[in-house]
């Protein structure tokens, strides 16, 4: 039987949960992207999302923080419906800017391309966000804005400006910028992808340090090991529905679904010489 969203086993790793999606449906005219997804993640979570390109990760994410507005559906974050709206298109009065911007600050969120401020160190780009935004003390965003650096492995790099830092550097300060607004959740769009391969794996590292510090993470990537690495629960996106779910060693060693099955078919075949491997650092990450 198909590991399927309506039963598929959630960690336990928090008892409470952070984030929850029912029935998220998003159209663009008639296209339908998102045909009703149901998610829920737990305290403490890390969630990789996975799919074929088009099937609908991106505009997921960008739902969770309203960057696009869902047709329908719900969206609740510790306990507070955000966001509901009828299948039948009811209620769709525009949101106020003010709740979308307070909707917005419970996630954080890391993109592609990290677009920090050029003008301003590393830092300066952490910090203001919690000093314009959250009217926080200076000392206070500094001193949050040092231990975030630090747990991203900047604490030599604080002073430079994004020009005298690669990418990867970069996108950890693009990261540390993102938690300072302490977000309940964190969301990941394919955060890798725009680095050149050798700076791909400080990067990961420092998203593992980040669901080590107990951060509840969703994260789009197609580093499918990385995903076996960090992930508690793999999600498989098709066609805008979470076509199969389950732990890692689950869904990208055993998958199921014949899509699914395809995606992950090159990892799988490489996987099976480090099966024996993998899935003893598996029981080691569970006791
Ligand atoms: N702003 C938009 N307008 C129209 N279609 C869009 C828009 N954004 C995304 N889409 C379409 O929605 C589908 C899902 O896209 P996306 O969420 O970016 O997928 P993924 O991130 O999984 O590659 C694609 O067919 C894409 O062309
Ligand atoms: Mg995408």
């Amino acid at each position: 039987m198909s590991t399927t969203q309506s039963n598929a086993p959630t960690p336990e790793k928090g008892k409470t949960s952070v984030l929850r999606l029912d029935r998220i449906c998003l159209k663009f005219g008639d296209k339908r992207v998102l045909n009703g997804i149901d998610l829920s993640v737990v305290e403490g979570e890390v969630v990789v999302l996975i799919g074929a390109s088009g099937s609908g990760k991106t505009s997921l994410l960008r739902c969770i923080n309203l960057l696009n507005t869902p047709t329908s559906g719900s969206i609740v974050i510790d306990d507070e419906v955000l966001f509901h709206r009828q299948a039948d298109g009811k209620n769709g009065t525009p949101i106020p800017n003010q709740e979308v911007n307070r909707i917005r600050s419970k996630t954080g969120m890391v993109f592609q391309q990290f677009n920090l401020f050029p003008h301003m160190t590393a830092l300066e780009n952490v910090m203001e966000g919690p000093v314009i935004v959250k009217k926080e003390p200076k000392e206070q965003a500094r001193q949050t804005a040092l231990k975030l650096l630090d747990l991203m492995g900047l604490a030599q790099h604080v002073e430079k400006y994004p020009r005298q830092l690669s990418g990867g550097q970069q996108q950890r300060v693009a990261i540390a910028r993102a938690m300072a607004m302490q977000p309940k959740v964190m969301l990941f769009d394919e955060p890798t992808s725009a680095l050149d391969p050798e700076l791909v794996g400080e990067v990961m590292k420092a998203m593992v340090e980040l669901a080590k510090s107990g951060m509840t993470m969703v994260i789009v990537t197609h580093e499918l090991g990385f995903a076996f690495e960090v992930a508690d629960r793999v999600v498989f996106l098709d066609q805008g529905l979470v076509a199969e779910q389950g732990p890692p060693s689950k869904v990208l060693l055993h998958p199921e679904h014949p899509r699914l099955k395809s995606f992950v078919g090159r990892f799988h075949e490489s996987a099976d010489l480090l099966r024996p491997f993998l899935e003893a650092r598996q029981a080691e990450k569970a006791c």
